[in-house]
């Protein structure tokens, strides 16, 4: 295939073509990003006809009786539930409770942070916080909290722990003991037990290193969040209100999430604009649009209930000190710059849920009620409808949809010039995307692949190319959910999978293939033509880079023999006719597979099967640069500068 790729007549790309999309799925948030270690630290629900509240992760140390009391005097009304620790009359030992953390914890000589509520009255001197083997009981780690004041009203304890010893592996739990002899007989609750490593920038209630760092390197430039099917809520009371994710962790009350597991709202909105803050990415905030996943709809009479939580939502994250919400934010909260949003979505899937009349009742009544408030109040906040114009909604300028393709790799294939008929009228983001199926046609009645494998990757690879050529009319790309805890999970395409054990953190197949894409967004694309060949089996675009150089994107799909390519930057050949330079170079990164496309990365194995190679390229007269790809690989060529 011979090309040449023009240096000019190109189209400006979005600024923020590569991003992120978390939703707590897969305890991603709690057990996942989120760094707290402890698992269900303050026995929240959010429905308890969902989640019966449980003592789930804690188990008691040495004869207490644990139970479960919602106290007349609890420690706030959102925690209602508190943990009871009733000492036996007979025991003279220390006693107490431990907690297994979200299937394990990692043991490091690091200083982890913690927290308790203690109300009762002790008469001992301290209690002693450990991290210790569950298998052996070896302690790594110990240290004394002072009691302040026993008796009836609740009293919090700050500590800081630091083991003297790394635990060999992450099957290590989190006690909390004191003496037998200060409560004998009687009994003391505890809420709201918190442990944190040292987290990401050092954020109080931050989040997770390891996976933030793997974050970064993608180079995202946007979050879309809370959701996904988690900003509805399975009921029309559950979702996901932002103003119960705010503030003191004791007025938090969680939520029942939507994929098994409630949700401790650790991880609240202030905690996503940080996120966002502290990876530099342009927020995506996605509004609740009054629907819930099992149907429930605000009826037209109510739909300003949702428009409004939204509005106040802006005004928390945007107003200064004087409104209202702005002012909750910088007096409370202490954040008293206000933030930017940019970017809103009006709900999820709307297209997909609410049976026959949910999606005639969002284009009928309730996006416009979000539409036209938004005009008013954020004219230059750019919308987002959850469906797109491929989904079958007419959007209103200068609002934009969200299309989600999960599909099997020949259909990201052939999807590659999906993006071509569209004008700039129909601003797309994509806001969840990734190969699910293997083709062959099993579809949705058959099991998601295990894990991302290379061939669906590649197919990935090949409907982000056909994007970034239409790079003007796209809001902006990013995975589907990107991480999942492999010891309890609802959706197996993730980019990143993890556990307590950090070494379990395993960046999949489209990891890479996104990396890669990412790191050479382009941000106006140039013309490419071509003299012999074109497109398929070779898929390519081309353009600039914020770096200032010119990229050659290509991928290799169903070709039977290795592609040659011959790339001509038209540009460049008039540089290396000048006589200070003699040659130009450029770098081309490739990505290659298993010759088996279904490989994948495996945690356990810990394998990976992409294999990348760079390799710097002389151009030839006339600025071209000659090299062969081969079947399923990924592959970015990029100038150097002068
Ligand atoms: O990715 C999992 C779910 O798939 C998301 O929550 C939803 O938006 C989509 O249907």
């Amino acid at each position: 295939v011979d090309l040449i790729v023009r240096p000019d007549g190109g189209n400006v790309s979005s600024p923020i073509m590569y991003g992120l999309m978390h939703e707590d799925i897969n305890n991603s948030g709690d057990g996942g990003i989120y760094a707290e270690l402890i698992r269900n630290r303050a026995f929240q629900s959010g429905d308890e006809s969902r989640y019966p509240v449980t003592l789930d992760g804690w188990s008691a140390v040495n004869g207490a009786k644990l139970s479960l009391k919602k106290l007349s005097q609890p420690l706030s009304a959102a925690l209602p539930y508190s943990m009871n620790v009733a000492v036996p009359s007979s025991s003279n030992k220390t006693v107490g409770f431990a907690n297994a953390g979200y299937w394990g914890m990692d043991v490091k000589v690091q200083k982890y942070t913690g927290s308790f509520y203690v109300k009762g009255a002790y008469q001992g001197k301290s209690f002693t916080a450990s991290l210790q083997s569950a298998l052996t009981g070896e302690v790594f780690g110990t240290t004394k909290v002072p009691v302040q004041k026993a008796g009836n009203d609740w009293v919090k304890y700050d500590f800081n722990l630091v083991p003297e010893k790394a635990a060999p592996n992450s099957n290590n739990t989190f006690a909390i003991t004191f003496d037998a002899a200060g409560v004998r007989g009687g009994s003391l609750d505890f809420n709201l037990i918190s442990l944190f490593p040292p987290t990401y920038k050092n954020r109080p209630n931050g989040l997770r290193v390891d996976i933030m760092e793997a974050l970064a390197a993608l180079k995202p430039k946007f979050l879309r969040f809370p959701g996904g099917n988690m900003l509805e809520g399975n009921t029309l009371p559950t979702w996901w209100k932002w103003n119960e994710t705010i503030g003191d962790l004791k007025n938090r009350p969680g939520r029942a999430g939507v994929w098994g597991y409630p949700l401790s709202a650790g991880l609240g909105l202030v905690e996503y604009m940080q996120w966002c803050e502290d990876l530099n990415l342009e927020p995506i905030l996605a509004v609740w649009s009054g629907l819930a996943l099992d149907g429930g709809e605000l009826p037209e009479s109510r739909i300003d209930e949702a428009v409004q939580s939204a509005l106040d939502e802006l005004e928390f994250l945007t107003g200064d000190a004087s409104t209202h919400w702005g002012g909750i934010r910088a007096s409370i909260l202490g954040h008293t710059r206000p933030w930017k949003i940019r970017y809103v979505e009006i709900g999820n899937e709307d297209w997909l849920g609410g049976g026959s009349t949910g999606f005639e009742n969002y284009k009928k009544y309730r996006f416009p009620a979000f539409f036209k408030a938004f005009q008013e109040k954020y004219p230059e906040i750019q919308l987002i409808a959850s469906p797109s114009v491929f989904d079958g909604m007419t959007i209103p300028k200068p609002a934009g949809g969200d299309y989600h393709p999960y599909l099997t790799p020949d259909n990201m294939v052939s999807s590659f010039n999906k993006f071509d008929s569209l004008t700039r009228d129909n601003l797309t983001l994509i806001g969840e995307a990734a190969s699910t199926h293997p083709n062959g046609g099993i579809g949705w009645s058959g099991n998601l692949m295990p894990f991302p494998w290379w061939g669906g990757s590649v197919g990935e690879a090949i409907f982000l190319l056909g994007l970034e050529r239409n790079g003007d009319k796209v809001i902006g790309a990013t995975y589907a959910p990107g991480l999942r805890n492999l010891n309890r999970w609802q959706w197996a395409m993730t980019q990143i999978q993890h556990a307590a054990d950090p070494a379990l953190t395993t960046l999949s197949t489209s990891y890479y293939v996104w990396k890669l894409l990412g790191t050479t967004a382009i941000t106006k694309t140039l013309p490419v033509t071509a003299t012999t060949g074109g497109i398929g089996p070779l898929y390519y675009v081309a353009g600039e880079t914020e770096r200032g150089s010119s990229v050659f994107k290509a991928a290799v799909y169903n070709s039977t023999e290795p592609v040659a390519v011959s790339v001509q930057f038209a540009g460049l050949g008039e540089k290396v006719k000048q006589p200070h330079k003699k040659t130009a170079t450029a770098t081309l990164t490739v990505l290659t597979g298993p010759t088996n496309p279904y490989e994948y990365n495996d945690p356990w194995k810990h394998n990976n099967v992409v294999k990348e190679t760079k390799t710097k390229l002389n151009a030839k007269e006339g600025g071209i640069f000659s090299f062969t790809l081969p079947q399923l690989s990924v592959a970015v060529l990029e100038t150097d500068g002068e």
